[in-house]
């Protein structure tokens, strides 16, 4: 088929709102981006230019991909997230805008605390002890060894397959050694990283929070494509917050912080558990998303 740039942007286009993908237009834009190697201002300005056999073959390839429900990210293998480029697979989960807000709040209170970076030469101080449960593609651990040069790491998953991706995002972003992948149960690290006392200063995660009963009210891209074991958490969806919230406590320096990210209708709940044992924590504060919805919960543990 001889068919130039522009004539098989406008048929992906339809193919794609032909079976109600949302976005239509952006997608068969990326996708054809991707199957040129191009960007999108090459692509523009050459709309005019034939596309060789191989690369329609790939488009319309991928186009039919993404109509059968495949997320983009899945068929490009790539997300930003926080202006930083991450490797996606379908062993993680797509790293979304609203985890940014983790980011955010994380960065605020350790700035209050003056621990972002020394305040008065703006050089790092002594090392702060981060940890990120549930790390998938490794997106927050990433991010925050890139914004706080004086962290030391510990990214948790209990995937094998999303930390072998997880780290090869670390390594593409340059900060692979200062960040420990390891599998574990949420924070129940193996013997030789476990330390008697209390070590953290920031702990972050954007643990699975949906309830198993919700499955059928989830985009087919979401439901059939992204890894079950980052999305549901038990019957109620509540389940994996309890024990976080419980182990976050034990391991959570004097003042050390915790910053986790809620699900649709989880703000309550999860609230609820830092008031049922309020003397282990202060200055709990819930943010919204751009959407407002309450989606960020952090606190500073008391001890
Ligand atoms: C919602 S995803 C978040 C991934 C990434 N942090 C992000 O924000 O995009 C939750 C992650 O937690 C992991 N996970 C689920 N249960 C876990 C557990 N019990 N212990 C450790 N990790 C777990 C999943 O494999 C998944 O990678």
């Amino acid at each position: 088929m001889m068919i130039d740039i522009r004539t098989a942007l406008k048929q992906g286009m339809a193919d794609l709102r032909a079976a109600e993908v949302s976005s239509h237009t952006l997608a068969a834009e990326v996708l054809l981006m991707h199957a040129l190697g191009r960007d999108r201002a090459w692509m523009y300005s050459h709309h005019e230019e034939i596309l060789d056999p191989a690369t329609t073959q790939k488009y319309f390839q991928l186009i039919g991909r993404r109509a059968a429900g495949q997320p983009t990210q899945y068929l490009t293998g790539h997300q930003e997230f926080w202006g930083l480029d991450f490797e996606v697979t379908p062993a993680v989960l797509i790293p979304r805008p609203e985890t940014e807000h983790v980011m955010e709040v994380a960065l605020a209170r350790l700035g209050e605390r003056g621990l972002k970076i020394h305040m008065d030469t703006g050089l790092p101080r002594e090392a702060l002890q981060v940890a990120d449960i549930g790390t998938g593609s490794g997106c927050l651990a990433v991010a925050l060894a890139c914004e706080l040069p004086h962290a030391e790491i510990i990214a948790t998953d209990s995937s094998a397959a999303a930390l072998e991706i997880a780290r090869r995002n670390a390594a593409r972003n340059r900060v692979a050694e200062r960040i420990r992948f390891i599998e574990a149960d949420l924070l129940a690290l193996p013997g030789n990283e476990r330390t008697p006392e209390p070590f953290f200063d920031l702990i972050v995660s954007n643990p699975p929070y949906i309830a198993d009963s919700d499955e059928a009210s989830l985009q087919r891209e979401v439901r059939d494509h992204e890894p079950h074991a980052a999305l549901f958490a038990g019957p109620t969806g509540t389940e994996i917050y309890e024990r976080l919230v419980a182990e976050a406590r034990d391991q959570l320096r004097d003042r050390g912080i915790l910053v986790l990210e809620l699900g649709y209708n989880s703000a309550e709940p999860v609230r609820a558990m830092f008031d049922a044992t309020s003397t282990a924590w202060t200055n709990v504060s819930i943010a919204m998303d751009l959407a407002g919805i309450p989606r960020i919960l952090a606190a500073e543990r008391a001890r």
